[in-house]
């Protein structure tokens, strides 16, 4: 097959086994819409995650909580329509798998009409039953322990997880019991980077780190802190791009090219046949604008004549 005709498949979670078994790092980001999904595919990311982030970086609500299962699937269907080879990973909003049955309905729904490959979970033992749910329906699972966002309200803030014995051991039991309980991978968030690799080197699964140092088999960031699109970048990011003060300046440029009427100019004005405009306005060539040098108003049938 030559290089023009080879068509792009698809890839599944053996390709991501295969990848960590080969011991490539596995770069994940997340997506929430079209264009940028299709770049981030071009780009040659084999995991995209269409994470409920999206709550505050996208929708601009406060937490994630705020998320619902109809906004997530709408982006959903965006990435998935702008992507031809990555894995896409749906994620699943709160209390949308409170449940194992709640989690199959709704996983389910990611999978038949949003057309993921997969959803991810947070919680690890405490999601167990969901995640072995998910599992035994077909439906692949990340896991997602350390710092679980759609938890705030219980946890009160966000900081690093993992820090005291006692969290360091339930991370631990986290991160085994999302493994047994048949996850593809595991995403850990704000975890010590000592502790994230220790659990790596005791997993079959990957790791996939964000805020959780170089010792995870993958990384995971919110595309929006990659690109420098905000006006803050959290201590795990690194601004790979200045997308805001691009912004700013293509924008800034654009309202003062228009309020000077520099634009549209001649390159981006499409023209008719003038004979055309006169026999529809019912002028004559010399009452053209250009013709009568000087006189500002259209001459023939005012635009707003029922014509
Ligand atoms: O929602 C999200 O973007 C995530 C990543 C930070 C892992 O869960």
């Amino acid at each position: 097959m030559s290089a023009q005709t080879e068509t792009v498949r698809r890839l599944s979670v053996v390709d991501i086994a295969r990848l960590y078994a080969d011991g490539v790092r596995i770069a994940t980001i997340t997506a929430y819409d079209f264009p940028t999904a299709a770049l981030v595919d071009e780009a040659g990311i084999p995991l995209i995650l269409v994470g409920d982030s999206l709550a505050q970086v996208m929708l601009g609500y406060d937490t994630t909580v705020r998320v619902t299962m109809d906004e997530m699937l709408h982006h959903t269907k965006a990435v998935v329509r702008g992507t031809k080879r990555a894995l896409i990973v749906a994620d699943m909003p709160f209390l949308s798998y409170a449940t194992p049955d709640d989690a199959v309905a709704n996983a389910g729904r990611f999978l038949r009409e949003g057309g993921v490959q997969a959803v991810k979970i947070e919680g690890g033992v405490r999601s167990a039953k969901s995640i072995d749910a998910l599992v035994k329906a077909g439906i692949p699972v990340m896991g997602h322990i350390g710092l679980t966002p759609q938890a705030i309200n219980a946890i009160g803030k966000v900081r690093v997880q993992g820090k005291s014995r006692e969290q360091a051991r339930q991370l631990l039991a986290d991160a085994l019991a999302v493994q047994e309980a048949g996850a593809f991978s595991v995403v850990l968030e704000l975890v010590p980077g000592q502790l994230a690799a220790a659990i790596t080197e005791r997993l079959r699964i990957p790791t996939i780190g964000i805020g959780a140092g170089a010792g995870c088999s993958g990384q995971i960031q919110v595309i929006n802190d990659t690109l420098g699109f905000g006006d803050w970048t959290p201590k795990h990011a690194r601004r790979y791009a200045d997308l805001r003060g691009t912004i700013l300046d293509a924008v800034s440029r654009y309202r003062a090219d228009v309020e000077a009427g520099t634009f549209p100019g001649d390159a981006e004005t499409v023209l008719m046949d003038e004979a055309v405009l006169d026999e529809v306005l019912g002028r004559s060539q010399a009452d053209r604008p250009e013709m009568a040098a000087g006189v500002a108003d259209l001459a023939g049938i005012p635009l707003d004549r029922d014509l």
